[in-house]
């Protein structure tokens, strides 16, 4: 039985990679939910110039974004009010020891702190790993400083679990937990790739692995190598699906009729439900270089990326069905669920989906811009674990943070 209330609202923080969130969830009677906010600030841009994430520049980006983002959450959720008041030099003294290491959010928490009141909210979910160390710093730091000041309870939260448990966000979760487990989740995002057994909400088991990239990760590298810009998955996904409604048959073959942009599958046959994806990267190094000669005219070359986009992805999404559905026979699941920002694409959802049907299983996807990092989903998880306490004395973040072992 649930020790504490099941009826609160919960704020939660998210600031793992490079996109800064914060929501607000109303959990109701039975655990049924009602999102008061979602607001995500991306970093996308600032980091397409470079091709990928730089941790320290994420880390100086969430220390700007997050007062503000906080803020429009709140007012969104109709929880923010103006109260005007100082705080005593002893209070200063120890945010500023909490956010010691953040002092451009340290110079913006304060300001923030004696303009609103305490919100009504009843804990701050905080995700706490795993991800990037210094980003994860800061979401638990501001996160310890709001709890601190306002005596407001934190839970942490495991990256990896919250993109499972947004699965669980509608329909009610105590009335579906009980007739879908077990359940194997598929975890894919760009920094893990992770087939999970769940025999329950909270009980994990990792089965799987990627022994080196990650699936988003792989999408990434490739995209960079093919000269599309950052990041990969959802511009491989859109070239890839153009593709498919138009292919150029001659590109595919050569000459002599063999298949010019096949890519290997790593591991895909291999008797385990591990994953492998730098291989493919290195594959479409080699490849690209070929094919991407000076005098290529720019219509074959465009020809060329697409057809290399929507081979990247029928290979990654080939290994992960296989490797998924193989692990979900053994294992004798109900039901396989998605994750993490790679399940927004539609081939591998309707593969995926196609697949489940055709064996009877359940599968839960969640919707696009829930299969993304955002802190709506950390607040379902922090529900699920409402009774998990920490104090903000004592919480420190943990980049390589796991589910389950
Ligand atoms: O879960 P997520 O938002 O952040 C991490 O926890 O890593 O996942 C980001 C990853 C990136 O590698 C991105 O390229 C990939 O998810 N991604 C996609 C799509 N949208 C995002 N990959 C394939 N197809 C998509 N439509
Ligand atoms: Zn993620």
């Amino acid at each position: 039985m649930l020790s504490c209330k099941e009826e609160m609202t919960i704020l939660a923080i998210e600031t793992s990679c490079d996109d800064t969130g914060v929501a607000l969830l109303e959990a109701l009677e039975e655990g049924v939910f009602s999102v008061l906010s979602n607001v995500v600030a991306s970093q996308i841009e600032l980091h397409a110039q470079y091709g990928g994430v730089f941790p320290a520049m994420a880390k100086r980006e969430h220390q700007k974004n997050l007062v503000p983002v906080f803020e429009q959450a709140l007012r969104e959720s109709k929880l923010l009010a103006p109260r005007l008041s100082t705080l005593n030099p002893e209070q200063v003294k120890i945010l500023s020891s909490i956010l010691e290491r953040e002092p451009e959010l340290f110079a913006q928490c304060i300001p923030f702190i004696e303009k609103y009141d305490k919100p009504n909210v009843d804990a701050i979910a905080i995700v706490n790993g795993p991800g990037l160390e210094p980003c994860l710093w800061v979401g638990v730091n501001f996160a310890r400083a709001l709890s601190y000041i306002w005596g407001i309870p934190l839970i942490p939260v495991n990256h990896i679990e919250s993109h499972i448990l947004v699965n669980f966000l509608n329909p009610a979760p105590s009335t579906l937990a009980p007739n879908m487990m077990p359940a194997l989740s598929l975890v894919v995002s760009g920094g893990h790739t992770q087939l999970i057994l769940m025999k329950d909400i909270g009980s994990y088991e990792i089965i799987g692995e990627t022994r080196d990239d990650a699936a988003g990760e792989c999408f990434d590298k490739c995209a960079k190598l093919l000269d599309l810009g950052y990041p990969g998955g959802p511009i491989i996904s859109k070239l890839a699906a153009d593709y498919a409604l138009s292919p150029t048959p001659s590109l595919g073959r050569s000459p002599t009729g063999e298949a010019t942009l096949k890519l290997p599958r790593p591991m895909m046959n291999t008797n385990d439900y591990d994953f492998s994806f730098s291989g493919l990267k290195t594959a479409v190094l080699y490849k690209w270089r070929e094919m991407n000669k000076k005098d290529l005219p720019a219509l074959l070359r465009k020809a060329l990326q697409a057809g290399m986009a929507h081979e990247v992805q029928d290979a990654i999404i080939d290994v992960l069905l296989k490797k998924t559905f193989a692990a979900a026979q053994a294992h004798q699941v109900k039901t396989i669920i998605l994750g993490g920002g790679v399940s927004a694409n539609a081939e591998l959802r309707r593969q995926f989906s196609e697949n489940a049907n055709e064996k009877g299983l359940a599968i839960a996807i969640p919707p696009a811009h829930l299969s993304t990092d955002n802190a709506l989903m950390s607040a379902v998880n922090g529900w699920f674990h409402r009774n998990k306490k920490a104090s903000w004395e004592t919480l420190e973040a943990d980049a390589n943070l796991r589910v389950g072992n």
